[in-house]
């Protein structure tokens, strides 16, 4: 099933985030999100993590751009493991670390994919797809489906 959803601004994304992370529940669990540049999926998983892990761990998120990989821990809550595959030529260059979490009880959560959802998801107790269209300056279309 293919759900959509139209959030007007940062501040509904947030709260639509904070809301689908109670979706989650077996782990390893994988987020795939998808979208171009400034499409809101650091900004999705600030939200996440707010609604998976509280506020202290939530302020904590931001780009892995640069560092490729970042981790949120709270006091209860599964370990976040937050993946930008962007800047890579392939995905297999963090397969290492990427094995690590999928023995785990983690959640996964990767900005620009890369078709790599078939790898993954035969690992994961829980996988899903989601992207994100720019309608406006602060309007995004969210397309969520189970994988
Ligand atoms: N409805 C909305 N949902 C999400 N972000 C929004 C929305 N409206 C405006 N924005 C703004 O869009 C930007 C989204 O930035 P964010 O870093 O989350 O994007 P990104 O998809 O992770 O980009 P990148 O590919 O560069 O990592 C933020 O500045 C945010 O405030
Ligand atoms: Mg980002």
């Amino acid at each position: 099933m293919v759900e959509h959803y139209a959030l007007l601004s940062s501040a509904e994304t947030l709260a639509f985030a904070k809301v689908f992370a109670r979706r989650l529940e077996r782990f390893p669990a994988c987020v795939f999100l998808e979208g171009p540049l400034g499409a809101g999926k650091t900004l999705f998983t600030r939200g996440l993590v707010f609604g998976l892990l509280g506020a202290k761990a939530a302020s904590q998120v931001k780009s892995p751009s640069f560092v490729l990989i970042n981790e949120y821990k709270g006091k209860e809550g599964p370990l976040v493991a937050h993946i930008d595959f962007y800047r890579l030529k392939g995905w297999k260059e963090l397969l290492d670390e990427v094995l690590d979490y999928l023995s785990a009880p983690c959640l996964i959560v990767i900005e620009w994919p890369k078709s790599s959802q078939g790898f993954f998801v035969p690992h994961v107790r829980q996988a899903y797809n989601i992207s994100i269209e720019i309608t406006g300056p602060s309007e995004r279309l969210f397309t969520v489906e189970e994988l």
